[in-house]
């Protein structure tokens, strides 16, 4: 059995190696923990985002959050699970709820018309696609909400996350010496204020 991204409905091919630098990805078949689900989190997942996180190298929370940090206080999470608009989105074993494997987050924070996108991958499970297929899901909901764009703040040396940005679409422009932006355009032409 293969895995698949199941809120799109989408199979992925199965392959029992995943070259760490081959060209095509995919998502490990079954044998290891079955088919993985991607839903939207609730405050109630906090433990287990949390779990994920001290599973997490510091490098990967670092490049996260751009600081060090351990884990989430729940007025984070509780902010980072939305409010009617944007969410987090959470990649979890079907066969086991209580596993967290990725977390992938769209918010409107300063900017009403491009919000902000970040995104953690547990660490035995970076390089296999999951980190790829959850930004689509999540980039392709926002979308659907209507949002002009979304960026994301990027160490300029996190290859993998500057690739999947880039596969997304994005433009990506230099902030400061370590940090760059990526910007993905979602529509077409921008909303004009008082525009039907
Ligand atoms: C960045 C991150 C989200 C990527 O998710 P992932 O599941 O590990 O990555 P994927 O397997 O989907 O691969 C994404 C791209 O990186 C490439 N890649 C994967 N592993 C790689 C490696 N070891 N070396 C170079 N490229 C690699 C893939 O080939 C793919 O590029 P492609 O589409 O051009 O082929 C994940 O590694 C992570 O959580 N890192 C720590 C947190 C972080 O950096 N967040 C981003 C800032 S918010």
């Amino acid at each position: 059995m293969s895995l698949f991204d199941a809120a799109n409905g989408m199979r992925l091919p199965a392959r029992r190696r995943v070259p760490l630098r081959g060209y095509r990805r995919v998502l490990v078949e079954g044998a290891e923990i079955g088919t993985v689900v991607i839903e939207r989190a609730t405050v109630a997942d906090l433990p287990q985002v949390n779990e994920t996180h001290r599973r997490c190298s510091a490098a990967s929370r670092r490049a996260r959050y751009h600081r060090p940090r351990e884990s989430l206080m729940p007025t984070e999470w509780s902010t980072l699970c939305g409010s009617g608009t944007g969410g987090t989105w959470l990649a979890r074993p079907a066969a086991n709820a209580g596993r967290v494997l990725g977390m992938v987050s769209v918010l409107p924070c300063s900017n009403p018309s491009s919000w902000d996108f970040s995104i953690l991958i547990d660490d035995a499970w970076q390089g296999r696609r999951l980190g790829t297929v959850m930004a689509r899901h999540a980039v392709a909901s926002t979308r659907a909400a209507g949002v002009e764009s979304v960026e994301a703040l990027v160490e300029r040396d996190n290859v993998r996350s500057l690739k999947l940005l880039r596969r997304l679409g994005a433009a990506i422009r230099t902030c400061d010496a370590s940090t760059v932006e990526a910007h993905i355009r979602l529509r077409r032409d921008p909303v004009v204020p008082g525009s039907p």
